[in-house]
């Protein structure tokens, strides 16, 4: 075994000695237990501020705790530069305390007073509402109340909100209705690192706003050496850097490459259980289906050394889990089941959350298989997917230093070194560059930016990108042939869907089905409806197929939620079912509350008779109103083209399509190792051509077997 290497076999390297340490020691020399130099925030004892309460004992316990954070120390030096500067970047070590500390340092500060707000915003919806939930610990506050977050369809602040975290979608479209984000007073930039699409588009409106408003603060905060950057954009912005606390991490790299990551991240995290001292382990996947699977097999595998080797409790943590369920990362470790028995601990399956957004404290191994889930987006042909893809070097480091924050530990990167070095990139692309742009430049025309071209992004996209969007922006009504946002463009932006979604709900009044398009559309917003356990395969199958409509799978979607409600929502009818319960309680959500948009915004919601012969006739051409572009083509080779970008696609097998109808509509492309159209339904040609004339134009339309059809398709509708 070479030196640096281990081997992910059965029993094989973990636990010996192996490799070479790769970070340097910091040492602790210079943990405090707080105390003087805090300017003077938190006072110990006394009556709590913000409620009028006595501090509970668990703020005490927590406060301390607090003041163990690197970033405590920096607080008057932070404080002093947000006052002589409008903005400020601050760079740090995850883990240092800048999301908890900082935008709790500003409310204290007096930066609310008036009747305003700080807002921090994550781009991830779990971190702002785990980190939101943790705040109001800190603070000894009931949350929703004086510290609340926003998420997109989940408002969980009021009228005493002073600290608001929000993901940073949710900011720009507080924007969309508020331009000068008058609420607020600071507004943090947090995870700036991560480029996400919303933040960068933020980035780039805050620049305006903070020069229209002098009196505004903003600070941008990142965990990696990318400072510089956002110094420059910010106009030499102040930097302030908090050195974190960092234990020496080993790394190690597996000799050969893995073929199944999913399968030797299991056998590691197994290995570490079996072999390595006590400590707890973080384990990085790519999703939901994937971390279920792995937790489930870890479980039934560890169960077997509990009484050898100490309990191993594992837990999930991807988005779509449930807050509670969230929470269960940051339990405490299970103990020795026995005195003298050995003591147990957790095992926590992640996606990127883990990366940098959420620190768990304890993990003293990390299991690295080098991927994650990544947006990518071809504007030739206007497909964007999520894939899972290699990671860059810098999350590689970011995930190897989760291993080091409290002693020293292991990180296990189940690559080859080589590959480290050679195959995988330096830096994560911004997102910006690997998205669909349509919905953002919807967002912008509706805040008055007109001139895409010269706004002022840290990195622009692509002009390509920029055009891809405002032609489909244009081909959906929503902006004029000048640019202009039209009043159904207005309509649209005020809707927290994508651009074809919100246009086929808008439109669905024509066709008398609004509120079937709006369960349609809800449907689609959440994760996966239908549940397929492998072992259970079969059944889930023929639960799914009492749901099964012979057009396709929004109609099935449809029957499934209409089942649903008529078992008023029974979670054993769910289970019973192979329904996923919690998808179900958010599509639920995310109904009541277009609904309730939509209702403000006076458009009809209108049901079709069921029992009049047309009524599925009516959703689907409803779907068409705003799915138009994406649909394909069966050819004579039995294979499926999309129209006009021409690509070859095949239905997904989770489709209940089980003919091949000449036309269909789908609402995802699926990047695999082929490509796939999924959730499918059948539409006919005609529909094609009389709801989406201009994009149907004959004229200009590529030419092959689909525009053959097409034409032979408008001789008959026009001869009738
Ligand atoms: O933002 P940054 O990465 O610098 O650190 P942070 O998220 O503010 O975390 C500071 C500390 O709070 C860490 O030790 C976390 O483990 C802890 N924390 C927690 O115990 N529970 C949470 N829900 C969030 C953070
Ligand atoms: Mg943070």
């Amino acid at each position: 075994m070479s030196k640096r290497g281990f081997d992910s076999g059965p029993m094989g390297g973990v636990g010996g000695e192996m490799g070479q340490t790769r970070k340097q020691r910091i040492d602790l020399a210079d943990l405090r237990p707080g105390g003087s130099g805090n300017g003077g925030i938190a006072p110990v004892g006394g009556i709590n501020p913000y409620t009028n309460r006595p501090y509970s004992s668990k703020y005490h316990d927590i406060l301390a705790k607090r003041r163990g954070l690197p970033v405590y120390e920096f607080l008057d030096d932070l404080l002093a530069k947000v006052k002589k500067n409008q903005v400020v970047v601050v760079e740090g070590e995850t883990g240092s305390g800048k999301t908890t500390q900082i935008p709790q340092f500003l409310v204290d500060a007096g930066y609310t007073r008036d009747g305003y707000c700080v807002a921090c915003t994550q781009p991830r919806r779990v971190a702002a509402m785990s980190i939101a939930k943790r705040v109001s610990e800190e603070m000894d506050v009931t949350m929703g109340e004086e510290v609340g977050y926003t998420i997109r369809f989940e408002d969980c602040s009021g009228p005493k909100t002073v600290l608001k975290f929000l993901t940073d979608g949710m900011l720009l479209r507080e924007a969309m209705f508020d331009p000068m984000l008058k609420k607020y007073k600071v507004i943090v930039l947090d995870e700036a690192h991560e480029r996400t699409l919303a933040t960068d588009v933020l980035m780039g409106l805050l620049k305006d706003v903070l020069q229209r408003r002098p009196d505004m603060k903003m600070v941008v905060m990142s965990a990696t050496l990318d400072a510089e950057k956002f110094q420059k954009y910010f106009g030499d912005a102040p930097l302030l850097r908090v050195p974190g606390r960092m234990f020496k991490v080993e790394v190690f790299y597996t000799p050969e490459p893995e073929r199944d990551y999913v399968q030797a991240a299991i056998r590691t995290a197994l290995q570490i259980h079996l072999c390595e001292e006590p400590g707890d382990i973080l384990v990085f996947l790519t999703g939901e289906e994937e971390i279920e699977d792995a937790c489930r097999k870890i479980r039934d595998e560890s169960a077997n050394y509990t009484s050898t080797h100490g309990e191993l409790a594992v837990y999930p943590l991807y988005s779509s889990l449930p807050p509670t369920q969230q929470q269960k990362i940051f339990s405490e470790a299970p103990g020795p089941q026995a005195p003298g028995a050995p003591p147990g601990r957790k095992v926590v399956v992640s996606t990127n959350i883990a990366e940098t957004s959420l620190t768990i404290d304890g993990i003293v191994y990390v299991v690295d298989p080098g991927f994650s889930k990544q947006k990518i987006y071809n504007p030739r042909v206007r497909v964007e997917s999520l894939l899972v893809s290699p990671i860059s070097r810098a999350s590689a480091q970011q995930r190897s230093g989760r291993a080091g924050r409290t002693r020293p530990g292991k990180c296990f990167r189940l690559y080859t070194e080589k590959s480290f070095q050679k195959d995988l990139q330096e830096q994560t692309y911004p997102e910006i560059l690997r998205s669909q742009m349509s919905n953002v430049v919807l967002t912008l025309l509706k805040l008055g930016v007109e001139d895409l071209v010269h706004f002022d992004f840290m990195d622009p996209p692509a002009p390509e990108t920029l055009a891809r969007a405002l032609e489909e922006l244009n081909y959906l009504g929503a902006i004029s042939d000048e640019g202009l946002i039209t009043q159904m463009g207005h309509r649209m932006s005020e809707l927290p869907l994508d651009p074809q979604a919100a246009k086929m709900v808008l439109s669905a009044p024509d066709f008398g089905c609004s509120n079937e398009i709006l369960t349609i559309v809800s449907m689609l917003s959440v994760p996966q409806v239908f549940m397929r356990p492998k072992e259970a395969a079969k059944r889930a199958d023929e639960a799914k197929a009492q749901f099964a409509h012979v057009d396709g799978d929004h109609l099935t979607l449809l029957n499934a939620y209409h089942a649903y409600k008529q078992h008023g929502g029974s979670k054993d009818w769910c289970w019973d079912n192979f329904i996923n319960v919690r998808s179900m309680g958010s599509a639920e959500n995310v109904r009541t509350q277009l609904e309730r948009m939509l209702t403000r915004m006076e458009v009809p919601l209108l049901s079709p008779d069921f029992n009049a012969p047309d009524y599925y006739t009516r959703i689907k051409k409803a779907l068409t109103a705003g799915g138009y572009m994406q649909v394909a083509h069966l050819q004579k080779t039995g294979q499926y083209l999309t129209v006009k970008d021409h690509q070859i696609v095949s239905i997904h097998p989770s489709s209940v399509l089980d003919m091949k109808p000449p036309w269909v509509l789908y609402a995802d492309f699926v990047l695999t190792s082929k490509n796939y159209i999924r959730t499918v339904t059948a539409v006919e040609c005609e529909w094609l051509l009389e709801i989406a004339p201009h994009y149907y134009d004959l004229a200009n339309f590529p030419k092959g077997e689909t525009k053959n059809e097409l034409e032979a398709c408008a001789k008959r509708l026009y001869q009738l």
